[in-house]
C-alpha cells in the first residue's frame, strides 16, 4: 500500500528511522527502488548492513539528515514518526525531498490504541502511546506547517494472529520501544500474567495510517 499510494516503484528513497533495514530490503527488492536508510541507532544500522547489501545505510538523526536539498524523489517512514522532534524532522524530510517529491508515511492509528494484544497485560502502554503517536488531524496540521500540501490519509487494518510463543518472544525481548516508558513493577507483573493466560493464538490486529504528503 505504501509503494501504491506513495509512488515508490523505481524510484530514489530514503527512508528514515530504517531500523534493521526490513522496509528498506522490500523496497530495493521488490519495488526496484534505490534506497538509502538512515538510522540513529549504530546497533540496528549493523543489523541492516549484514542483512541488505543493495541499500546504503548512514548513521544520522531524521532532526538532521546529511543529503542535500532536494537529493531524493520520495522519502518513506514507517513506525519510527512517535520518535522523532515531529516539526524538525517533517521539515527535514522536505529539504531533501525534490521537485514532485513525496513523502510516504506508515504510522499506528492512536484511536485504535486501548485494543491491541499487548494493553490487557500492560495497560500503561496504550496511554503512553497516544500521547507519543500523532492523530491524524494532528499530522496533517504538522505536515502543512512543515511546508507539504496535498496531504492524503489512509486506514489500513490488518488482521493477524500471534502464537503464545511469538507473543512471549515480544514480550520478554521489549520488542516494542514503549516497554522502557512503563513503570518497571508493571512491566514484571503483565509478564508473570501473560505467561499464565495467553491463549495458543491470539488476534493480533493492527490499524495504521497511510500518509502521503507532496
Ligand atoms: C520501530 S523502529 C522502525 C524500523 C523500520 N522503519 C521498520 O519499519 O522496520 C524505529 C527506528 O527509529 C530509530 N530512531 C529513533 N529516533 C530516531 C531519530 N531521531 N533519528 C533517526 N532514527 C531514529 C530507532 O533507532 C529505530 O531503529
Amino acid at each position: 500500500m505504501l509503494v501504491r499510494e506513495g509512488d515508490l516503484r523505481g524510484r530514489r528513497v530514503l527512508d528514515v528511522g530504517c531500523g534493521t533495514g526490513a522496509l528498506a530490503a522490500a523496497l530495493a527488492e521488490r519495488a526496484a527502488c534505490r534506497v538509502w536508510g538512515i538510522d540513529s541507532s549504530e546497533e540496528m544500522l549493523a543489523v541492516a548492513r549484514a542483512n541488505v547489501p543493495s541499500v546504503r545505510f548512514k548513521e544520522a538523526r531524521a532532526e538532521q539528515l546529511p543529503f542535500k536539498d532536494g537529493w531524493f524523489e520520495r522519502v518513506v517512514l514507517r513506525m519510527s514518526l512517535h520518535l522523532f522532534d515531529r516539526p524538525r524532522a517533517l521539515r527535514e524530510s522536505r529539504r531533501v525531498l525534490g521537485p514532485s517529491g513525496r513523502l510516504a508515511i506508515a504510522t499506528g492509528d492512536p484511536e485504535h490504541f486501548g485494543e491491541l494484544w499487548i494493553h490487557r497485560w500492560f495497560p500503561t502502554i496504550a496511554a503512553v502511546d497516544r500521547e507519543r503517536f500523532p492523530t491524524k488531524e494532528r499530522l496533517i496540521d504538522e505536515l502543512e506547517a512543515a511546508g507539504f500540501d496535498s496531504v492524503h490519509v489512509d486506514v489500513l487494518q490488518q488482521d493477524r494472529t500471534i502464537t503464545r510463543d511469538q507473543a512471549l518472544a515480544k514480550i520478554r525481548g521489549r520488542a516494542f520501544s514503549t516497554f522502557q516508558l512503563i513503570p518497571p513493577a508493571e512491566y514484571e507483573a503483565g509478564l508473570v500474567r501473560a505467561e499464565a493466560e495467553l491463549a495458543p493464538v491470539t488476534a493480533a490486529p493492527s490499524r495504521w495510517l497511510i500518509v502521503v504528503a507532496g
